[in-house]
């Protein structure tokens, strides 16, 4: 049989591609880079060799918006055509967050999808583009996937793609590449379902539209669209209620992470003005999510161990927890509450990856990080927009500010005082031997004393997965003391520029101490000490953090 259709072509790749992390669930490096000729196609070209199910396969796409979206759309469709695949199904103007994502691959049972983001990281032509590959379960692609990607961009010698013409975005609709359908469908609309499944919107609108008015951050970046839906739309909320709410390319010149640093104009307006009482942002690509009240920010930590204390609140939730996780540098105030709850709390390394399989195999219903991550078994992402109604939800149904809501909780379970230090962009060189000169220090350190506290633990973090018996190793170096206080000090690997080293320290003080206290002065004798154990400062030049969480 004769075919009317053009074959793919079949690129020819000069020099191999060599520079992704193993291990990573994608590729995240400067817009420019990705630029380079062949570079993005390259790495597509992996994915599409090694996830399984491509021949007659459905595969989810989309993107934060940022620069770079919209070319990397064209190009993975063109060679998503030219492997076999019998449908993409992307979205109106590329726009799709990580959450929403996870939750279209799971509906369309998808083999899995590509997100194209660096998440919180800037962007436009001088900022950072990402490609992240995400399983058939909608989490990120698992270590043995991304490893075996890995390989292959070290031996591609060609890739395919079919010659077609850019589809426009700007409309729902369905198109044809070659065999290979494109059904361009509304990014927010089943995401917006999922929420209502979960939570009661009717109580939610009624109590913010009371007396309780509520601001949200989008950062120019993903969130907008689908923030604008829900709370000025679904929620009543009214005009205005949603700020830098329409996608840009480089967001608006904003960094979209959710912390005080890069959210300032926000939490300016929670902790030193007295419009709103209740304040939220997402992230680029709407995972992460940070939580303030009138004159009081929450820290992550707090905000998953305030999620699991009241989730009976919540219809999605309340006939009970199977169980909970955090990732190891988070604070351990989540596990207090699991105690109470009798379920079980798991810790795993940093990365959202490792609680796929709890929430797989029905272990745990919610998790979270330290680094303004919580979700939960709804999807297999972290889920900003998620955790904002969650807490809202709550705070209709206790009727009650945040900052007293936060007291109720420390004086019912104690308060985990926390905080991160993030020395950004040093050198690889300074934070590598910064990192193994503390290891070699930590066998020595056990038995001793330490911030005046005995150390009843000194190592390199290891994970078993519990589930398939896998072994994560040195996954961060972290003391331990016997009032249950911890230093964590790893690594990013996030990070495009030098190294980034992140100080992560903790003290619990039971619910009859002082609760009351600054967390940078509750936690000072610990930074003092481990400043002078790791010479922090010295040996990076700097005298404080780029960023204190
Ligand atoms: C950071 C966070 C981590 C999160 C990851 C992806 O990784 O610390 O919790 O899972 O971003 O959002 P890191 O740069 O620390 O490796
Ligand atoms: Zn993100």
């Amino acid at each position: 049989m004769v075919s009317l259709e053009p074959n793919p072509f079949r690129i020819t790749i000069s020099s191999p591609f060599l520079d992704q992390k193993p291990g990573t669930s994608g590729l995240r490096k400067s817009s420019k880079q990705f630029e380079q000729t062949n570079y993005l196609e390259s790495f597509i070209e992996a994915i599409l060799r090694i996830l399984p199910g491509t021949q007659e396969g459905v595969l989810v796409l989309g993107g934060d918006g940022r620069y770079g979206n919209r070319r990397a759309i064209d190009v993975i469709l063109r060679m998503a055509a030219a492997h076999g695949l019998r449908k993409v199904i992307t979205t109106v103007d590329g726009i799709l967050s990580t959450p929403a994502a996870s939750h279209l691959i799971r509906t369309h049972k998808a083999i899995g999808g590509i997100i194209l983001s660096a998440s919180h990281n800037s962007g436009g032509p001088d900022g950072d583009f990402g490609v992240k590959v995400n399983g058939s379960n909608g989490g990120p692609a698992s270590e043995s996937l991304t490893n075996d990607i890995y390989l292959c961009t070290q031996k591609l010698e060609e890739y395919l793609i079919y010659p077609a013409q850019d589809i426009s975005l700007r409309n729902i609709g369905k198109y044809s590449i070659g065999a290979m359908e494109v059904e361009i469908i509304d990014g927010v609309e089943d995401y917006i379902l999922l929420m209502q499944k979960l939570f009661d919107f009717d109580r939610i609108k009624n109590f913010i539209n009371r007396d309780f008015p509520i601001v949200f951050d989008a950062l120019n970046a993903v969130t907008g669209p689908y923030a604008k839906r829900l709370f000025e739309g679904s929620l009543g909320a009214p005009e205005g209620t949603v700020r830098n709410g329409i996608p840009l390319e480089d967001f608006g010149g904003l960094h979209p992470d959710p912390n005080l640093t890069y959210a300032k104009e926000l939490a300016d307006l929670l902790l030193n003005g007295d419009l709103y009482s209740f304040g939220a942002a997402c992230d680029g690509d709407g995972d992460r999510n940070m939580i303030l009240g009138n004159g009081c920010f929450v820290n992550p930590s707090d905000s998953l161990a305030v999620l699991a204390a009241n989730s009976h609140l919540v219809p999605g939730y309340a006939e009970g927890l199977l169980g909970v996780a955090r990732s190891m540098p988070t604070s351990s105030a989540v596990d207090v509450v699991a105690d109470e709850l009798k379920i079980s709390c798991f810790e795993t390394p940093t990365g959202w990856k490792f609680f796929g399989n709890l929430l797989d195999s029905s272990q745990i219903t919610l998790c979270g990080e330290e680094s303004f991550g919580t979700g939960s078994s709804h999807v297999r992402e972290k889920d900003g927009l998620w955790a904002v109604l969650f807490w809202l939800q709550i705070m209709a149904e206790k009727q009650c500010s945040v900052a007293d809501l936060m007291k109720q909780h420390w004086s019912r379970f104690g308060r985990h005082y926390y905080s991160r230090h993030d020395y950004e962009a040093i050198s690889q060189e300074k934070a590598f031997s910064l990192y193994e000169t503390l290891e070699s220090k930590l066998p020595s350190l056990a038995g001793e004393f330490f911030a005046g506290r005995l150390v009843s633990c000194a190592d390199n973090f290891l994970y078993q997965d519990p589930v398939d018996g896998s072994i994560t190793d040195r996954q961060g170096l972290r003391i331990v003391l016997d009032d249950g206080s911890r230093l964590v000090i790893r690594l990013s690997g996030t990070g495009t520029k030098g190294a980034t080293l992140r100080l992560y320290l903790e003290r619990y003080v039971s619910a009859n101490g002082d609760l009351d206290q600054n967390p940078q002065e509750a936690l000072s004798r610990l930074i003092r000490e481990i400043d002078a154990l790791a010479e922090i400062s010295s040996r990076t030049g700097m005298n404080s953090p780029t960023v204190i969480t």
